[in-house]
């Protein structure tokens, strides 16, 4: 397995992680109306183009494994990862380990004191397992929809910890 930066052209694949890591992982924790509100059964041409745009602009990590994309998360200058998604055919196999191990370091070589996410229900106890602490339970609204999480937040102690 090898962690490296997104690929011109590949934001499509990382697409298809999440959707799948949405309507299969993620289905077990949440309504089915709430899984349709995150992630729609079907998505229009526009719509897919606006995700790759937005995803894009987070400059995510791919974690590779025999050559193909296996999951992708990213980390932004204030500390937020703002997407995690491993795809189900690679569940529990090490993928999202080494995706966090990635941006836990490179936080800390950015100096940062504290990373944080917006965390779904069906990944919590992984964020658990790195370090990170329930801030705020949270109802957000995605397309009408209540779709709870929870903020966490994993304090790094300072670039003397390492
Ligand atoms: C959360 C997610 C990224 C984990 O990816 P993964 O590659 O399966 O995780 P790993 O195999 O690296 O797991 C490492 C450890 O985390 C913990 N862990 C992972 N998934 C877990 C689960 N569902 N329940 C309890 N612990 C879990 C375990 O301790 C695991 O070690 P183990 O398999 O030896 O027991 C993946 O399940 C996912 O994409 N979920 C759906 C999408 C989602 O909700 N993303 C987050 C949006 S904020």
């Amino acid at each position: 397995m090898r962690i490296r930066a997104l690929r011109p052209g590949e934001a499509p694949a990382l697409l298809a992680i999440f959707r799948a890591a949405v309507r299969v992982t993620a289905a077990r924790d949440y309504a089915p109306e709430q899984i349709q509100a995150w992630s729609p059964a079907q998505w229009p041409p526009a719509q897919c183009e606006r995700w790759i745009e937005r995803v894009r602009a987070l400059h995510p990590f791919v974690a590779e494994v025999d050559g193909v994309a296996a999951g992708y998360a990213d980390l932004q200058e204030d500390g937020l990862i703002d997407h995690f998604y491993v795809s189900p055919d690679y569940a529990r196999r090490g993928v999202g380990a080494a995706l966090m191990a990635h941006l836990l370091a490179l936080a800390r070589e950015r100096g940062l004191v504290a990373v944080h996410s917006n965390v779904s229900r069906s990944a919590q106890p992984f964020f658990a397992r790195f370090g990170f602490d329930v801030v705020a339970q949270q109802r957000p609204l995605v397309r009408g929809i209540e779709v709870p999480n929870a903020r966490m937040r994993a304090l790094l102690g300072g670039r003397d910890d390492h």
